[in-house]
C-alpha cells in the first residue's frame, strides 16, 4: 500500500493567551502488528471534545486567515483562564475522541478486518482523515449500520451503562440525571425503561421535558418551574433515588439535590440525630456544561459525598470482561437504545467556520454535529459487516 496522509484537525493555547485551530497534514504510521488504519468517515462533536477543542475562548474574537481550503483560526482567551490550563499551554492537540469507519490497512495478526466498518475510539484524535488504531480500540459494526449510526458508540453508551454498573456497584437502586434532555440523557432513559430502572430526568425547560415524556420518561422536574422543588422531592421520594450524575457541575445543582434527598431519608427516621440520616446519598460531577464553581452549603447531614466520574475509568476499574460485555451490548443496540441523531454533518474545513463553531459550541438540546473528516463523498452506503 502506498504510503499514506492525513489531514488533521490541531488546536493549541498559547502562553500568550490565544486559541489557534489549523489543519495539518500528517503522516500515516504503517500499522503494527494488532493495529488498523481507519478511514475517518464520521466524528460525533461531543461536549468533551468542544472543550478541548475550544477551551475557554472568547467565540466572539473568532478571527479567519489561511486559505479557503486551509483555514486558520484565533481566538483570545481570558488571561484568569491560563493557569488551569498550563499543561496544555503552546502544545499542538489533535481533537475528536471516537468515531467509525472503514478499515483500509492492517497489521499482520489482524487483516481480517480489512474493509470492515469499526466504531473505534482514539486518544489521538478521530478529526482526522485516517487514524491508525490498536484493533482492541475497534468495535466491528454489525450488518447494516453505517458510519454515521456507529460513530457515537464508544462514549455516550459505555457512560450510560456504566452509570448504571456504578448504581449497582454502590448498592443504589435508582438514578438522578441533569441535563437530561441531553443525547446521553435520552439513551439513559432508554436504557433505564429497557432494565426497569426508575430514573429522575432533570431538565431546564417544558420543551426537554416534553421531549423526555415522549420517549417514556416518568419523572421529569423542570428546575425552571415554580414546582421544581414539589416535583424533585416528590420523584426522590418515589424511586428511592440515593445517586445523581450530574452534567451541569457549576452552581448549585448537586446541593439542591443532596438537600431533597435528605429531606426524603430523614422523614423515615424513627428519631432525630443531629447527624442527619445514615443513608449515603452520592452526587457525581460528570460534566462540565457550567464551568463555575460548584456551590455547595452543607445542610444534608453528614452520609454524603460529592465526586468526580470518568467513564473510562470506571471501565478500567470493572475490569476487561465487564467492559467486553457492556461494549457487546452496544454493539447490539446500536440503532435502538443507544442510537444517536445528528442536526448537522459538517466537513473538517466547515467545522472551522466561525459561524458553525458558535452554533456547535452551544450544545444546545438535539444539535450534536456530526464531523466528516473525509467530506461528504465518501458517504458510499458502506455499512457494517457486509463491507
Ligand atoms: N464523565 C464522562 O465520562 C462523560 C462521558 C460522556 C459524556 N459526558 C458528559 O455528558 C454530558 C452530555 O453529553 P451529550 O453528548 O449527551 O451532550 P449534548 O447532546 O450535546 O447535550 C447537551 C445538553 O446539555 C444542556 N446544557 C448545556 N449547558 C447547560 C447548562 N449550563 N445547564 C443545564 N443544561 C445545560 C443542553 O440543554 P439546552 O438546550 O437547554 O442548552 C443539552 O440538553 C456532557 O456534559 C458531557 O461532557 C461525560
Amino acid at each position: 500500500m502506498t504510503a499514506l496522509t492525513s489531514l488533521e484537525l490541531r488546536t493549541k493555547i498559547t502562553s500568550d493567551a490565544r486559541l489557534e485551530l489549523w489543519l495539518e497534514e500528517a503522516a500515516v504510521p504503517r500499522p503494527t502488528a494488532g493495529e488498523v488504519v481507519v478511514r475517518v468517515d464520521a466524528a460525533p462533536i461531543n461536549p468533551s471534545d468542544i472543550i478541548l477543542l475550544l477551551g475557554p475562548a472568547d467565540l466572539s474574537t473568532l478571527e479567519v486567515r489561511g486559505t479557503p481550503e486551509r483555514p486558520v483560526l484565533t481566538a483570545s482567551v481570558p488571561d484568569s483562564a491560563l493557569p488551569a490550563l498550563a499543561a496544555r499551554l503552546d502544545a499542538a492537540l489533535p481533537v475528536g475522541n471516537e468515531g467509525a469507519g472503514v478499515v483500509v490497512d492492517a497489521g499482520s495478526k489482524v487483516r481480517h478486518l480489512i474493509g470492515r466498518l469499526v466504531a473505534f475510539r482514539s486518544a489521538a484524535g478521530t478529526y482526522a482523515q485516517h487514524r491508525v488504531v490498536a484493533a482492541a480500540d475497534c468495535m466491528a459494526l454489525p450488518e447494516g449500520v453505517s458510519a454515521e449510526a456507529g460513530a457515537s458508540a464508544f462514549i455516550n453508551p459505555l457512560t450510560a451503562l456504566a452509570m448504571v454498573e456504578t448504581m449497582r456497584r454502590e448498592g443504589h437502586t435508582a438514578l438522578v440525571h441533569t441535563a437530561a434532555a441531553s443525547n446521553l440523557g435520552q439513551m439513559l432513559n432508554r436504557l433505564c425503561l429497557t432494565d426497569g430502572i426508575e430514573l429522575v430526568n432533570i431538565v431546564r425547560n417544558s420543551k426537554q421535558a416534553d421531549l423526555l415524556r415522549n420517549i417514556g420518561a416518568k419523572y421529569v422536574p423542570d428546575s425552571t418551574s415554580a414546582g421544581f422543588q414539589e416535583d424533585l422531592t416528590t420523584a426522590l421520594d418515589e424511586t428511592g433515588a440515593t445517586l445523581a450524575f450530574d452534567a451541569i457541575g457549576g452552581g448549585t445543582m448537586a446541593e439542591t439535590i443532596l438537600v431533597a434527598m435528605e429531606a426524603i431519608a430523614t422523614k423515615k427516621m424513627a428519631q432525630y440525630s443531629r447527624y442527619g440520616s445514615p443513608v449515603h446519598k452520592q452526587i457525581y460531577l460528570y460534566g462540565v456544561l457550567d464551568a463555575g464553581p460548584t456551590i455547595i452549603h452543607r445542610r444534608f447531614g453528614t452520609a454524603w459525598g460529592v465526586g468526580g466520574w470518568l467513564m473510562t475509568w470506571c471501565l478500567d476499574k470493572f475490569g476487561a470482561q465487564v467492559a467486553a460485555k457492556l461494549r457487546e451490548r452496544v454493539a447490539a443496540e446500536l440503532t435502538t437504545t443507544f442510537a444517536s441523531r445528528y442536526s448537522s454533518k459538517v466537513t473538517l474545513v466547515e467545522a472551522m467556520e466561525p459561524e458553525v463553531i458558535r452554533q456547535y459550541a452551544k450544545r444546545a438540546t438535539g444539535e450534536k454535529f456530526l464531523m466528516l473528516p473525509n467530506g461528504r463523498s465518501v458517504d458510499d452506503g458502506a455499512t457494517g459487516a457486509n463491507v
